[in-house]
């Protein structure tokens, strides 16, 4: 089967690669793609919001499956348009999509359909005073949360009332999140370590790849900014095997089905965010998508026909036994632009790409072809990514940065404890 994938991140660089591996796949085409597809398919250029066109393209190219990665054309509705075209798609449409795209419906949900979360209020635009209110009377720390898509920047955690309050005076009074920001979640803090799981789902039935851990902030031991994710590994021994059934019962299931009650099916993979606290698993947010970079640590450990689960999910007959994790482990350390997650300057010529080792994975994120030579072009540039098939974390990190010695763009910088919780947990 032909398949056109959408996006043009690390994600889809490893969806690419896992797709590209199937027996299924007859051509492979990627809109936008970037320089790392482009050598695992063919990138096409044509515009994200051109639905047509991309209808257009599918007909013409015989195109039987859609993987669309980023959640911005989910959550505007790419799926229901294609769908509604006659052509399969993995991805939800835009109602389930929403369980991302507004995070005020996403905890409305959960408390609905009894899904453990943290406690959460929810103000409007025009509530500002009521909302000033109530962070006087909040215990600190607390979470403000812009309630629509923001790129990742819209959480603010808060150590006491004068952070609460120039952060909302920033949604609501500066729109810094524009329209994303009419409405704010002031959440509970929870505390406890983040663990992520993908479940792969014909919105009923669902099948969860290895669990990953991301590491958000941009400086090593969790310090600095937020960011897209900084590395990531898999599987996270934090979860355990009972966890995982935890998750599936308390978490996914019921989620699944309320979507479901809903009329908001949910057909895509179903990003579960995770806080394993004291008091039990808790959800810190839902995605509709595969996340970044998680995806490209999480992949590698799998084997079986990637694409034959995405078609069986995209078809409504979700094939439980399509995959499975293959008792190995990977690590995915990104590389950025210095000054990221703000700004930063794009441009420079990336050395050393062409050194890699067997076991050695590098996904292209923020790259950019010119003439035969790769240039940065974004924020997170590449996701060096370093898998073994057996569950030696501490080897698979260590050749994750032997590799990075020798791949070099000016201003490059990355954490350098990528997997570390895991290694401590494993030696305790
Ligand atoms: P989100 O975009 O909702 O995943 O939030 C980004 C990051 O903020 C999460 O990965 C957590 O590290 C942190 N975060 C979000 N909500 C909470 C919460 N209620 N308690 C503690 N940390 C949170
Ligand atoms: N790595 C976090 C995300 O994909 O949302």
């Amino acid at each position: 089967m032909n398949v056109l994938l959408i996006g043009s991140g690390g994600r889809e660089h490893a969806l690419a690669y896992k797709i590209a591996e199937s027996h299924m796949l007859g051509k492979l085409f990627i809109l936008p793609g970037n320089p790392g597809t482009a050598q695992l398919g063919s990138n096409v250029s044509l515009l994200l919001d051109d639905y047509d066109g991309i209808a257009k393209f599918c007909s013409n190219n015989d195109i039987t499956l859609v993987v669309i990665g980023p959640e911005k054309p989910l959550v505007d509705g790419m799926s229901n348009y294609l769908r509604t075209n006659g052509i399969k798609v993995f991805g939800p449409n835009a109602k389930a999509a929403n369980i991302e795209g507004q995070k005020s419906f996403a905890k409305d949900l959960m408390k609905k359909y009894n899904v453990p979360s943290a406690a959460y209020k929810i103000f409007e635009m025009d509530e500002y005073e009521q909302a000033i209110s109530y962070l006087k009377e909040s215990e600190y720390p607390l979470v403000l949360k812009a309630d629509g898509l923001a790129a990742g920047k819209g959480v603010v955690i808060c150590q006491n009332f004068f952070e609460a309050q120039d952060a909302l005076t920033k949604v609501f009074v500066g729109k810094v999140f524009g329209d994303a920001g009419n409405q704010v979640v002031i959440e509970e803090f929870m505390s406890g370590e983040e663990a992520t799981v993908f479940a792969i789902t014909d919105g009923e039935n669902f099948f969860c790849l290895p669990p990953a851990q991301d590491h958000k902030r941009a400086g090593d031991n969790d310090t600095g900014r937020n960011t897209g994710g900084m590395g990531a590994y898999s599987p996270a021994p934090v979860v355990t095997q009972s966890m995982m059934e935890e998750i599936e019962e308390k978490i996914i299931k019921p989620v699944l089905k309320g979507l479901i009650l809903e009329d908001r099916k949910f057909i895509g993979c179903l990003y579960c965010g995770l806080m394993i606290t004291d008091s039990g698993i808790k959800v810190v947010e839902f995605n509709c998508r595969f996340g970044d970079p998680e995806t490209q640590a999480v992949l590698p450990v799998i084997e079986g026909d990637f694409l034959q689960l995405l078609y069986s999910a995209a078809e409504g007959n979700l094939d439980m036994d399509a995959v499975k994790y293959n008792g190995g482990c990977a690590v995915c350390v990104v590389a950025a632009s210095k000054g990221y997650p703000d700004s930063y300057k794009k441009g420079f010529e990336i050395s050393g790409l062409d050194q890699t080792d067997e076991g050695i994975l590098v996904f292209h994120a923020g790259t950019k072809n010119i003439s035969g030579k790769i240039y940065t072009d974004g924020g997170r540039v590449l996701g060096v990514t370093s898998y073994l098939p057996n569950s030696d974390l501490r080897t698979a990190k260590l050749n994750a940065y032997n590799t990075l010695k020798r791949i070099n763009f000016n201003g490059m910088y990355y954490r350098s404890d990528i997997a570390d919780k895991a290694l401590a947990k494993i030696s305790s």
